[in-house]
């Protein structure tokens, strides 16, 4: 597992994003918001060869925005490993409460942050536009 990445992984990020998602640009992201998001010391980035999280920090708050690992290494732990890795960057840096959004029709992602630690705080219907089961569920979870 990485510390963090260089800034010459933008396009390892994006690539791995694209894989991940099944499709260029998922969640808006595309190479450029990865080059920022890797010079900007506000956001903390984890990422192997089958994955990858990223986060952004606010004081001491953290949004979990994007986690996916590639779809032949689902269900080996990667996600897990990936997650314990940015919990603890995030503790390094006095986080203390880490906080979500996910689509509720999202089983995996609602499973994998349910695992761990992660509580639902509340909904919103319909919060990405496009009709029924693109709500949003806002989960949240205390850094120790
Ligand atoms: C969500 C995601 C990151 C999980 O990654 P992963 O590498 O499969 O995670 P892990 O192997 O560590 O799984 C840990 C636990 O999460 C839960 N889980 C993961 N995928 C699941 C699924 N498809 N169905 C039910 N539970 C699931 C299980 O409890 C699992 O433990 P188990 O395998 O011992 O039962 C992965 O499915 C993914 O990349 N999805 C596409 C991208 C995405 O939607 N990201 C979230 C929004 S940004």
């Amino acid at each position: 597992m990485r510390r963090r990445c260089s800034l010459t992984d933008a396009a390892t990020l994006n690539t791995l994003h694209s894989a991940a998602f099944g499709h260029a640009e998922a969640h808006g992201w595309r190479r450029d918001d990865f080059a920022k998001a890797l010079e900007d010391e506000g956001h903390v980035i984890v990422a192997t060869a089958k994955g990858y999280a990223l986060a952004r920090v606010l004081l001491d708050e953290a949004e979990l925005l994007l986690i996916a690992t590639l779809p032949n290494a689902r269900r080996s732990g990667e996600g897990t490993a990936l997650l314990k890795e940015l919990f603890e960057q995030l503790a390094e840096r006095q986080v203390a409460r880490v906080f979500l959004e996910v689509v509720e029709t999202n089983e995996a992602a609602l499973a994998l942050y349910r695992r761990h630690g992660f509580s639902v705080s509340g909904h919103r219907h319909n919060y990405y536009g496009r009709g029924a089961g693109h709500g949003a569920v806002l989960m949240e979870k205390a850094l120790k």
